[in-house]
This record gives C-alpha cells, sequence and structure tokens, in this order.
C-alpha cells in the first residue's frame, strides 16, 4: 500500500534574487538572475513526499490571485490532493522574498497572508484524512491553534506527529506533548529548549531536555540537524550522531524541506528511525544542487545518484 503522508502548512510563493553578497543597511546593490518559483515549507514538504512515493494530501489557504493559480496547477502537476486547500477571499497568497548568495546561503522574509488565516474549523474538514494518514506533518508557517487540533486527531488515530519547527518560536507545553518527531535546527532547539547550544555537550543537553518535552509514548525522538555536521539523533534510549553527505552547493533553500518530506516518507514506509534520517540526509543533500525551493525537492532516483 502507498504510504500516507497528510502535510498542514503554508504555500508561498518565492522571489528569488541571485546576488554576490547581502546588501547593508541603507545600500543599494544590483543583484544578478531573478526567478519566481513556488514555495512554502509546508508545500515542499509536500511535494518532497509526493516525489518520493507517498500518497499526500495538503490541508492549507492560498489567495484568490495568479500566484494562489499557480500553487495549485503545481499541487496538481505532482499529484497531491487539493480537496483541503482553501482559496481565502480575503487575504492574497503567502509571499517570500529570497536572496541567494554564490556559496548557496540564502536570507529569507516571508510574509504569510492566506497561510496565516487556516482555522481549527478548516482542520476538522479534514478529520478522515488526518486520521487516515500514517504520517501528519507540521511546520510553523501556519497558525499554532490549528496546527494543535491536527495534532491531536493524529495522536486519537494512531497517525505519527512530525513538527519542522521552523521558523522558530517557543511553544506552549499542550502543542509539545503532541509531537511523536521533532526536528529542530540549532537555533530552533535553542529557542524551543532555552539552551544556549555552542559546543557538541550542550547539542546533547538541548536535544535530551526536548525529548523530555514531546509526547513520550510511540516514537519520542527530536532529529537535531546540524547542517554540514549531520544529524544528532535522540530517541528514549540512545543518542547518535549521524553524519552529513557532501554536495557543492548551489542554493540551501528549502534543503530543510526536503529532509523532513523524506523523513516523513521514510517512516510512513514503515523504515526504522536511523534509515529514516540517513534517507532524510541524503534528500537534504540532494535539494541543495538545484536553485529554488520546490524545484529542488528530489526523487528516488536523484537521492540514488548522490548516495
Ligand atoms: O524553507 C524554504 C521556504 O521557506 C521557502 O520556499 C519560503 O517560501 C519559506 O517558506
Amino acid at each position: 500500500m502507498q504510504p500516507k503522508v497528510t502535510v498542514l502548512g503554508s504555500a508561498n510563493i518565492d522571489l528569488v534574487i541571485r546576488a554576490k553578497r547581502m546588501p547593508n543597511k541603507g545600500e543599494t546593490l544590483i543583484g544578478g538572475a531573478f526567478d519566481i518559483f513556488t514555495g512554502g515549507k509546508g508545500f515542499n514538504q509536500a511535494t518532497a513526499a509526493a516525489r518520493l512515493g507517498a500518497d499526500v494530501t495538503f490541508i492549507g489557504r492560498i489567495g484568490d490571485d495568479v500566484f494562489g493559480e499557480m500553487l495549485r496547477s503545481a499541487m496538481d502537476a505532482e499529484n497531491i490532493d487539493t480537496r483541503f486547500v482553501k482559496t481565502d477571499a480575503e487575504s492574497g497568497t503567502g509571499i517570500a522574498t529570497i536572496v541567494v548568495e554564490p556559496d548557496g546561503d540564502n536570507s529569507i522574509i516571508v510574509v504569510p497572508r492566506a497561510n496565516m488565516c487556516i482555522t481549527p474549523k478548516d482542520i476538522d474538514t479534514a478529520e478522515d484524512s488526518i486520521a487516515n494518514a500514517d504520517v501528519l506533518l507540521l511546520q510553523l508557517e501556519t497558525p499554532i491553534d490549528s496546527s494543535q487540533r491536527a495534532a491531536e486527531i493524529a495522536r486519537d488515530n494512531g497517525t505519527i506527529v512530525m513538527l519542522d519547527p521552523a521558523p522558530a518560536r517557543s511553544l506552549p507545553d499542550s502543542f509539545l506533548d503532541k509531537i511523536d518527531i521533532l526536528t529542530p535546527n540549532t537555533s530552533e532547539a535553542t529557542v524551543l529548549s532555552g539552551h544556549e547550544i555552542n559546543t557538541a555537550e550542550r547539542r546533547t543537553v538541548a536535544a535530551k531536555a526536548l525529548q523530555k518535552q514531546i509526547a513520550q509514548d510511540g516514537l519520542s525522538t527530536v532529529v537535531l540537524t546540524l547542517g554540514e555536521q549531520g544529524v544528532l539523533l535522540c530517541t528514549p534510549s540512545e543518542t547518535t550522531h549521524i553524519p552529513a553527505i557532501s554536495v557543492e552547493a548551489v542554493d540551501t533553500t528549502g534543503a530543510g524541506d526536503a529532509f523532513s518530506g523524506a523523513l516523513a516518507t521514510a517512516l510512513a514506509k514503515g523504515n526504522n528511525i536511523i534509515e529514516s534520517v540517513k534517507f532524510a540526509i541524503a534528500a537534504g543533500a540532494a535539494a541543495v544542487t538545484v536553485l529554488g525551493a520546490t524545484p529542488s525537492m528530489p526523487t528516488n532516483e536523484k537521492i540514488e545518484s548522490i548516495v
């Protein structure tokens, strides 16, 4: 049976500028190439899961505008179920302005717009698709009350709840205690745990502290992503380091989304956590070799070509 992943999250249009560096305060710089891509952490992760073989349902909101139409067509092209993607009459489609530097590093400003209008009622209409999924995948570019409602439905029905806590913000215990798998990077882990992470020991302390804050039954796993240094995996029984795969970076935008979408898909297929994290690391590495967020979400063939 095809693994089922339901994603509740953002869908944005990314306005991407390539520049030799970020401008200083008050400075005007002439940039290089300009592109418009689909994006949004939610839609990127849904795309990754769909390209890697999952049956994906997306829950979200877009505006009644040309950007919303672009996103709906892109969702259809990826065979993503859009029955729970609402077109919002009041707010425009979410936008991200992204600057990519020559080494592939990026800086992003997101204007969420329709993404922040998702309500718990929207989630209730999608109850069956959450209850029947193997994995529910969440991020933090949509309202917390809606994500929390989705997590409640998932946990009542045995669906694994995975949260990519990006962009960073602190979260109530009533939400964290419904998460089975938490995948912060170091700055997100600092915000969530209150622990500064400046040494390898401090990373372990923060990951262990977070592991105690999430749901204790089920997988109860923190996957602390360390960029070029790989991943620190913290389960109830062990803390393990898994190394990164080194590639030539073109654009790091969306690498975390490829990681999350791949991790959710591998778990939904029934793989164990270590195999799933290794697969997700390869997916993240594959994504940094391609410009753009959604365009860089890899297929299984692309992942096989880099491992
Ligand atoms: O993670 C990358 C994504 O963050 C971009 O696609 C942008 O839309 C923002 O949501």
